[in-house]
């Protein structure tokens, strides 16, 4: 994919991981999960070994409606984003979507870069029709975002994240691909 041009400059590179970004993206994994409270995990990251991260990338490669996007600036793992859409034939046409960028990395436009890459992606597959996401209710840049490519709020999860000791709602939204 061509360099995207960000809005500090440098250039974001979107790509499929393949099995030896597995340690760099571990170790992202536990920076973001230590700079955000808006995600299902903490600092603690993810519990893959490097081996089974490997493996969870080489299986993701070769599936046809899910994807997993690695974003980089400067050979460095900044951002990632993943579309996953079960199998079964009612409900292949449905897909859950996280999206992620370190924080130092936050307002240069790679969040919007990413999500347009998913969406496309979705498009593409011809299969996939409904794009869903939960947000935190406070995470305002992040419902921003999805409201400004079409998402909609479907309705509300009352205390589905459970966050340093306190329980936030989240907001259910999808994009219609019809
Ligand atoms: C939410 C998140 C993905 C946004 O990533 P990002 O790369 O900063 O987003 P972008 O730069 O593409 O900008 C998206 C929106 O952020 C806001 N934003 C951008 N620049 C900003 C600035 N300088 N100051 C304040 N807000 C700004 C705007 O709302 C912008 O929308 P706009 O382009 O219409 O102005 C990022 O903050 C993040 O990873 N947070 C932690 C994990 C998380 O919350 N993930 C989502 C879980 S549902």
């Amino acid at each position: 994919m061509n360099p995207i041009r960000l809005k500090n400059g440098k250039n974001l590179i979107i790509r499929r991981p393949n099995p030896d970004d597995a340690p760099a993206l571990i170790a992202y994994l536990s920076q973001l999960g230590s700079e955000s409270g808006n995600l299902t995990f903490g600092s603690e990251g993810i519990p893959f070994t490097v081996e089974q991260e490997r493996d969870y990338i080489t299986k993701s490669n070769l599936l046809k409606t899910s994807v997993m996007y690695i974003g980089l600036v400067d050979d460095k793992i900044v951002a990632s984003t993943n579309l996953s859409a079960p199998d079964r034939e009612r409900i292949k046409h449905t897909s859950s979507f996280g999206i992620s960028v370190l924080k130092a990395y936050w307002h240069i436009g790679i969040a919007t870069a990413l999500i347009e890459q998913i969406i496309a992606f979705a498009k593409e597959t011809e299969v996939v029709k409904i794009i869903h996401l939960a947000v935190r209710v406070d995470n305002i840049h992040a419902i921003h975002l999805y409201e400004s490519h079409g998402f909609k709020c479907i309705g509300i999860y009352p205390k589905q994240l459970f966050v340093d000791g306190q329980y936030y709602d989240t907001i259910l939204m999808n994009l219609e691909l019809f």
